[in-house]
C-alpha cells in the first residue's frame, strides 16, 4: 500500500482524476477490450468527477469503452430517488460523459431477490475479467463502500446493515434526519475490492484522520475495514494534510505539480 499525502483535498481530487484518466488512456480500451472502472459516491469524489468531466470536455479522455461498477446502493431506493446512488451517479458524472448506458452497473436496491442481485453483480464483474481500477472513499469509522467494521476480508457483494454512525454521517443527505436513512445497503465486499488490479482511496478531512491512522499504523484490524487495503500491493491512499494530521510521523507532502497521472516519487510505502 502506498500513501500519497497532498496539502489540500482539492489537490487529492484533482490528482486522482488525472491518475484515472492516465490509466484509462494508457490501457487504450476498445469495444472488445474495455477498461473496467469501480466507482464510489459520497462528497469526497465529487471534485474528482468534476475534473474527469472537464478532461472529457477537453477531449482528453473518452469513456466510450469504459465499463463501470459502482460500489454500493441503498436498499429500498429507486434509481429515480434523489438520494439513491444511481441518481447521484447520473447527476454528477454519467450524464456529462460519453459512457454507454449498458456499460453502467449499479446494484439494484429494489431487486425482488436481493441475494440473487448480489450474486449477479459479482458474476457481471467476473464476466468482464475483474476490475482494473477501483476508486473509493472511506467512512469516518473506516468503512469502504458499505463494508462496516468487522466485515470479512474475503466478503463479496451482499446485503449489509449500516451502523448507527454511518447512518448519522449520511443523514446530511437526508435532511439531517437519521430516520430517513435506509438501514441496509447492497455493497461490494472487501474481497471484491481486494481482487481489483488496483485500488485508489481518497481520504480527506479531519474526520477521516482516525481511519487513515488505522489504515497505515498498527496491525490490520477488522474493526477498521480500510486497514485491509494493506493486503493489496497496488492500493493507493491519496490523503490531505488534515487526514494525515494524527499520524505519528507526519509524511512529506507531495508536490501538486506532479506530471498528470504519475505517482509522486516520495509516496510512503506502508506495506
Ligand atoms: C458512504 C459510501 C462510501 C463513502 C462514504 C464516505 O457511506 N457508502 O462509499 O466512502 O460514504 O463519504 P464522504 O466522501 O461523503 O465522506
Amino acid at each position: 500500500m502506498r500513501l500519497i499525502p497532498f496539502h489540500h483535498a482539492a489537490q487529492v481530487c484533482h490528482w486522482a482524476a488525472h491518475y484515472i484518466a492516465e490509466r484509462i488512456n494508457h490501457f487504450a480500451p476498445t469495444a472488445e477490450r474495455p477498461f473496467i472502472l469501480g466507482l464510489p459516491t459520497g462528497s469526497t469524489p465529487l471534485a474528482t468527477y468534476q475534473e474527469l468531466i472537464k478532461l472529457h470536455q477537453a477531449g482528453k479522455i473518452s469513456f466510450r469503452h469504459v465499463v463501470t461498477f459502482n460500489m454500493d446502493e441503498y436498499v429500498g431506493l429507486s434509481a429515480e430517488h434523489p438520494h439513491s446512488y444511481a441518481y447521484f451517479m447520473q447527476e454528477h458524472f454519467f450524464q456529462h460523459i460519453d459512457i454507454q448506458p449498458q456499460h453502467i452497473h449499479i446494484p439494484n436496491g429494489l431487486a425482488h431477490d436481493l441475494n440473487a442481485e448480489c450474486e449477479q453483480y459479482e458474476a457481471a464483474i467476473r464476466h468482464y475479467g475483474g476490475v482494473h481500477l477501483f476508486m473509493g472513499g472511506v467512512g469516518s469509522n473506516g468503512h469502504i463502500a458499505f463494508n462496516e467494521p468487522l466485515s470479512a476480508f474475503d466478503s463479496r457483494t451482499r446485503v449489509t446493515a449500516l451502523t448507527e454512525l454511518t447512518r448519522q454521517d449520511n443523514s446530511r443527505f437526508f435532511d439531517h434526519d437519521i430516520t430517513k436513512v435506509p438501514t441496509h445497503a447492497l455493497s461490494v465486499g472487501l474481497g471484491t475490492l481486494l481482487d481489483a488490479e488496483e485500488v485508489l482511496l481518497l481520504v480527506t478531512g479531519d474526520h477521516k484522520a482516525r481511519a487513515l491512522r488505522a489504515a497505515v499504523e498498527g496491525t490490520i484490524d477488522p474493526s477498521w475495514p480500510i486497514s485491509f487495503m494493506r493486503l493489496h500491493e497496488r492500493s493507493l491512499l491519496a490523503c490531505d494534510r488534515c487526514a494525515a494530521s494524527t499520524l505519528s510521523s507526519p509524511p512529506e507532502l507531495a508536490d501538486i505539480n506532479l506530471p498528470a497521472g504519475e505517482l509522486p516519487t516520495h509516496y510512503e510505502l506502508i506495506a
